[in-house]
């Protein structure tokens, strides 16, 4: 079982490297719309998922498929427009099948992105939010199975998976650029049905800031191969219940990000420069 998944990935890795103009540094990963509202950085190459053997391809509307390499910033930057969701029936290993890509590039900074609700009542809908932490609440977890040794060890550490000195640099770059950076911890659940007021309750009592559906298993696979992480979460909506009138619908998730996608588009660029 080990041979092969190394086998598949190490297939799939050999011909995006064949593909990639420049050995990529940085991976930047964009979720729920936010790959539309931030578009293409610049002149680059386009790689669809198709042209890589053995990669999981996205079904949900509003997800892309395909990576974008080139410079931003001055920096080699490995962009992934969509992602693969637990919720879309892939097999764990196949939702990290793209983190591990990474990995086996050399990559050692990844940047992910994601839609998600906002728990915390000092929050707003078009938020942005550092990452602080992780709760994983998906019910399994990408390290699952017979270790994959080659990329990193059997228990590995999560004290500091959102890494702090990419954190405090993110501060200092929202700061100077005027772009207001909240901070929080996020909760992935499986979905695709948004959660219950009742869960929402239970969830801040839990210690959460956002729900969403994605990201967890992603950093876990990340920091199990030493890659460093910085996450930025655009609060897209009140999680259920928060506001007792509102409503939860997709089309809400995609118009915020689009309304928000240039904030984070700068915020970021500013943040590859400086990583
Ligand atoms: N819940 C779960 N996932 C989400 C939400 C939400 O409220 N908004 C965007 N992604």
């Amino acid at each position: 079982m080990n041979d092969t998944r190394m086998e598949k990935l190490n297939k799939a890795t050999a011909t995006l490297k064949d593909k990639l103009p420049e050995v990529p540094e940085i991976a930047l990963v964009l979720g729920s719309g936010l790959s539309q509202a931030f578009g293409i950085p610049g002149e680059g190459v386009t790689i669809p998922w198709s042209e890589i053997p053995g990669f999981p391809l996205p079904t949900v509307a509003g997800h892309a498929g395909q990576f974008w390499a080139g410079e931003v910033s001055g920096k080699q930057l490995l962009l992934q427009r969509g992602r693969t969701h637990y919720y879309e029936g892939y097999s764990i290993d196949d939702v990290v099948f793209a983190t591990r890509l990474f990995a086996l590039l050399g990559i050692k900074t990844l940047i992910v992105t994601n839609a998600s609700g906002a728990i915390n009542k000092d929050f707003s809908a078009g938020d942005l939010v550092l990452i602080s932490d992780h709760i994983n609440m998906l019910g399994t977890n990408p390290l699952r199975g017979p270790n994959l040794g080659d990329l990193g060890p059997r228990f590995p550490d999560m004290s500091t998976a959102y890494s702090p000195r990419l954190r405090k640099l993110a501060k200092e770059v929202a700061a100077s650029t005027g772009i207001s950076l909240k901070e929080g911890v996020y909760l992935a659940t499986l979905g695709p049905s948004y959660e219950s007021p009742a869960e929402i309750r239970a969830f801040r009592a839990l210690g959460a800031d956002l729900v969403g559906m994605s990201t967890v298993p992603e950093v876990i696979a990340a920091r199990h191969a030493g890659i460093e992480v910085l996450g930025i979460s655009c609060a897209t909506n009140l999680a259920a219940g928060v506001d007792p009138k509102a409503t939860l619908s997709h089309k809400e998730v995609i118009d915020t990000t689009k309304r928000v996608g240039d904030a984070m588009r700068r915020l970021i660029t500013a943040i590859i420069g400086r990583v």
